[in-house]
C-alpha cells in the first residue's frame, strides 16, 4: 500500500530494567538501519520507558518508542496512573490503547478508550487503538459489525488532520497469545471494513492515511502474507517482539 508500514512490539508485562535495557540494546544492533518505507516502534512496561528511550536505547536508533497504557486526565489525584504529558516528557510517539487484556482484566469501556484517545491525540501522541472480536462473536458470524461498532464508539468525536495521527491494530482475541492466527483473507475482511468505517468518520483522505495493523500470534513466518493485504498496514507483535532477532527479522520482512 501507500502507506508507511507499522511494526510495533507490545512487551506487554514482561522484562524489569535490566533485562528492558538489554533488548532494547539488542534490537538497536539488529537493527543499525530499517528498510525504506517501514517504520518500527516498541512499546515496553511504563517503568521500562526511560531505560529504553535513552543513550544505548532506543535514542541513538530509528526505533520509536510507544506506552502501553495513558490516563486522560492531566495530573492530580489518580493513584498509579501516567499523564499525556508524562509520557510526552520521555519521550514516547505512541500508545496502545483499547487493548482486550485492559478490556477484558481492567474492565476497561469504549468510554474509556475513547477519552484516551482524545487526550493522546490533543497532546500529539498517536494512540494505536486496539479492537477484536472473541472467538465467540466470530463463530455468530458477527465479528465484522462488532469490531465496527468498537471503532464508531472508541472514535466517536475524535478529531485529527492527518491519517498519521492515529493507528488501529486489529486483533481478534481467539488470535492473540494461542499460536492460533488468523489467516491473511480474515484480516483483510475486517481490516477494510475498519478502512471503510474510518472513511465514514474521517473522509478518504484521512482514512488512506491511517495505518490499520493486524495483531495476534504475528511471527516472522507469517507476516508477509498479512502485509501482501490491501488494507493491513503493519503489525503489533506480542511474543515475537520479546527476541530481538525474531522482531529484526518481522522487520527486515516488512521492507
Ligand atoms: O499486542 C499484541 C497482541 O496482543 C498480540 O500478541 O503476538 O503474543 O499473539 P501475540
Amino acid at each position: 500500500s501507500k502507506r508507511t508500514r507499522l511494526i510495533a512490539g507490545n512487551w506487554k508485562m514482561n522484562n524489569d530494567l535490566n533485562e528492558a535495557k538489554d533488548l532494547a540494546q539488542a534490537l538497536v544492533a539488529a537493527l543499525p538501519e530499517i528498510p525504506e518505507g517501514v517504520e518500527v516502534c516498541v512499546c515496553p512496561p511504563t517503568v521500562d520507558l526511560r531505560v529504553v528511550s535513552c543513550k544505548g536505547g532506543v535514542k541513538e536508533s530509528p526505533i520509536k518508542l510507544g506506552a502501553q497504557n495513558v490516563y486522560w486526565e492531566a495530573s492530580g489525584a489518580y493513584t498509579g496512573e501516567t499523564s499525556v504529558a508524562m509520557l510526552k516528557s520521555v519521550p514516547v510517539e505512541y500508545c496502545i490503547i483499547g487493548h482486550s487484556e485492559r478490556r477484558d482484566y481492567f474492565k476497561e469501556t469504549d468510554e474509556d478508550e475513547n477519552k484516551k484517545a482524545k487526550a493522546l491525540i490533543a497532546g500529539g501522541i498517536v494512540p494505536i487503538f486496539c479492537c477484536g472480536e472473541s472467538l465467540e462473536t466470530r463463530e455468530a458470524g458477527e465479528h465484522v459489525a462488532f469490531v465496527t461498532a468498537q471503532i464508531k464508539a472508541g472514535l466517536e468525536g475524535v478529531e485529527i488532520s492527518s491519517g498519521d495521527q492515529l493507528v488501529i491494530a486489529y486483533e481478534p482475541i481467539w488470535a492473540i497469545g494461542t499460536g492460533k492466527t488468523a489467516t491473511a483473507d480474515d484480516a483483510q475482511e475486517v481490516c477494510g471494513a475498519i478502512r471503510a468505517t474510518l472513511v465514514e468518520i474521517f473522509g478518504q483522505e484521512i482514512a488512506d492515511g491511517i495505518r490499520v495493523l493486524y495483531g495476534g500470534s504475528a511471527k516472522p513466518e507469517n507476516i508477509a502474507g498479512f502485509l501482501e493485504k490491501e488494507d493491513v498496514d503493519g503489525a503489533l507483535v506480542g511474543g515475537a517482539s520479546l527476541k530481538a532477532d525474531s522482531f529484526a527479522a518481522m522487520v527486515e520482512k516488512a521492507g
